[in-house]
């Protein structure tokens, strides 16, 4: 039945494809050869089982409640909890949650469960009435008591090996117990500490909605407490059928965040977070450092739409606190061999083939430029466990609004699930040149008509005569450097090789352009491009891309060993 629904699917794409196929190119991408995967594959088997070997042996020990190993509060949860021998591997579907874990007697519960982490909110006591003190108390609004001060919870918690989230219910509450956590930690927290706060209006929640304040929130954090995880979060109210988080509510959290140099965390309410998965992902591109927290209210997310998020990132990068017994489900599914894995458009190519090391060079690429090639290439793939991304090159600007409304339409009938990558060549500034569509009407149109891609621009070759310049590159980065897509800047190997403080400029941008770059036996031999191959190897393998036969790669690989 699956299989059936995937090959409707995929005949789907192909007749969308063929409606614009005698106007440009298409090409699709291949992961390595099937072959070679069983050689990872089998690599990796092996490694797995020794590791759940020694971490058994780590558990069992744990068990005996042993000295406490130091661990610094700002550090990476899911290593706290491998170390920890709770979790086998980096995942952070892994990892369990306990909410709520505030008076004594639910506290109680949540140290006698498995959870990993305990999720406890926080007030001042009598917050908002005559009698608010400045005790920082764990308590959900409506309720400002309870029989737990922060202080008492933290005593039990510590001596437990959990991990811990605070989330502050006013801004009052944060200093006193920023102070609590800072004397506490001089004999000791030794875990991640998770500092939560709904800083922004979120879905669904009028602007004059009373928040923490951001400024005072992040702030207190950087002077009383700064080894700590940030998670900062929009206050939601959930509505069937109304609009998700726009991406004017992510940018602006962007806008609060980017500066601060903690790790972050945003807590996003999972049953609407599919919706706004482009704005997210957007968000994620924009730090290693960030992550999300999907989170469960009294509506259960979709195990669908789930998958299409796990399905979307790095497993490292998307913690899942959702209640039993959906979580279950949705884990069987995520891990089940041999789905249908439905991906954003716009996502970054690493996650979508997962490579050997994560090295873009073990992505394939492979040119269709008609119909019949195009249906031979696609047979292939149904007989093998390979996936193609795509890669419109579309050759004049006429047809590019009408390629983005077929790419829209196919996108909203949930049938366009694999990185598409737009590419145009450009004129702009230095590079401009008659004939070509301008860099801003390219970044409009895209915009306008189908954002969820990946914008591949590339210089028109007549401004390639000293190769990729100085001033060529600064002029492109200028044009791209706010774009909302993730953005590949598409390079010739040849002129590459040619201007040396261009290669350096276009090495500096990579955090936020990935490089893909083309050689091939009609632009010359493999030594031709030597020069501007050797220098992207020497960048970002995650985010250099080559397009270009199996016998250069072979060369270059050859090349790096030895040089
Ligand atoms: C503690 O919290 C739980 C869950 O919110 C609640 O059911 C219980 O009545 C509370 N106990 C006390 C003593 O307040
Ligand atoms: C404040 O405390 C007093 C004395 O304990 C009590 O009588 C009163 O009900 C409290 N007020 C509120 C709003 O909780
Ligand atoms: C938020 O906190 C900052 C710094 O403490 C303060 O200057 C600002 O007035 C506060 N904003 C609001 C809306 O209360
Ligand atoms: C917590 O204690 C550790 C170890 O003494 C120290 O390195 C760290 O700076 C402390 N963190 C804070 C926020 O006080
Ligand atoms: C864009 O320019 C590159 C050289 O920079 C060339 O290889 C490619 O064919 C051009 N693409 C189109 C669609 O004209
Ligand atoms: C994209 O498709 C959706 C659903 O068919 C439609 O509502 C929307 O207007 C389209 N966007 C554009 C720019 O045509």
């Amino acid at each position: 039945m699956v299989e059936e629904i995937s090959k409707q699917r995929d005949l789907g794409e192909e007749n969308d494809e063929e409606e614009v196929q005698d106007t440009k190119k298409i090409f699709g991408v291949f992961s390595r050869e099937s072959l070679t995967m069983l050689g990872v594959g089998v690599g990796v088997v092996v490694l797995l089982a020794v590791i759940t070997i020694a971490s058994v042996v780590v558990t069992s020990q744990a068990d005996t409640t042993g000295p406490v190993q130091p661990f610094p509060t700002s550090g990476d949860m899911l290593d706290y909890l491998v170390q920890n021998g709770d979790i086998q591997e980096r995942d952070a579907l892994h990892v369990s949650w306990y909410h709520s874990a505030n008076n004594k007697s639910e506290l109680d519960k949540a140290l006698k469960s498995t959870a990993m982490v305990l999720e406890a909110d926080v007030n001042v006591q009598g917050h908002n009435t005559v009698n608010e003190t400045e005790i920082p108390i764990m308590a959900h609004p409506p309720d400002v008591y309870s029989d737990n001060t922060l202080e008492e919870w933290l005593e039990s918690v510590l001596k437990s090996k959990k991990g811990i989230k605070l989330d502050f219910k006013s801004i009052e509450a944060v200093q006193p117990s920023l102070e609590i956590l800072r004397k506490r930690n001089q004999t000791g927290i030794n875990r991640p500490v998770w500092l939560n706060a709904d800083i922004l209006p979120g879905p669904n929640v009028p602007s004059f909605w009373p928040v923490v304040n951001s400024t005072a929130f992040l702030g207190l954090i950087q002077s009383e407490f700064p080894e700590a995880t940030i998670s900062p979060g929009w206050k939601v109210l959930y509505l069937p059928l109304t609009p998700s988080y726009t991406r004017a509510m992510v940018e602006k959290m962007y806008s609060l965040i980017r500066h601060v140099p903690q790790r972050v965390t945003f807590p996003v309410l999972a049953v609407m977070a599919k919706q706004a998965w482009p704005h997210f992902s957007w968000l994620l591109s924009q730090s290693s450092r960030f992550s999300l927290t999907l989170w469960q209210g009294a509506e259960n997310p979709s195990v669908n739409d789930l998958l299409f998020i796990r399905d979307n990132s790095n497993p490292q990068r998307i913690y899942y606190d959702i209640y039993e017994p959906g979580l279950s489900q949705f884990k069987a599914a995520a891990l089940q061999k041999g789905r249908l894995r439905r991906f954003y458009p716009g996502g970054d190519l690493v996650d979508y083939f997962k490579p050997e090391n994560r090295d873009g060079i073990n992505i394939g690429w492979d040119w269709v430029s008609d119909r019949a090639s195009l249906q031979s290439l696609l047979k292939g793939s149904r007989a093998s466990p390979t996936r193609h991304g795509l890669y419109f090159q579309v050759k004049s600007q006429t047809i590019l609004t009408p390629t983005l409304h077929l790419l829209n339409q196919t996108y909203n009938g949930d049938l366009l699930y694999r990185p598409t990558w737009i590419n145009m060549n450009v004129s702009h500034g230095a590079f401009e040149t008659p004939g070509y569509i301008t860099g801003a009407q390219f970044l409009d149109t895209v915009d306008r008509v189908f954002p969820y891609v990946t914008l591949a621009p590339g210089w028109p070759l007549e401004a390639l005569s000293e190769g990729y310049t100085q001033p060529l590159v600064e002029d492109m980065i200028r044009l791209f450097r706010g774009a909302w897509q993730d953005v590949s800047l598409q390079l010739r190997a040849v002129p590459l090789g040619r201007s040396y403080p261009g290669r350096r400029r276009l090495l500096e941008a990579q955090p936020r352009f990935s490089l893909t770059v083309e050689h091939g036996p009609d632009q010359g031999g493999y030594n031709s491009g030597f020069m501007g191959l050797i220098s992207v190897r020497g960048g970002d393998i995650h985010r250099s891309f080559y397009n270009m036969p199996a016998g250069y790669k072979a060369q270059l690989f050859m090349d790096v060993f030895t040089s």
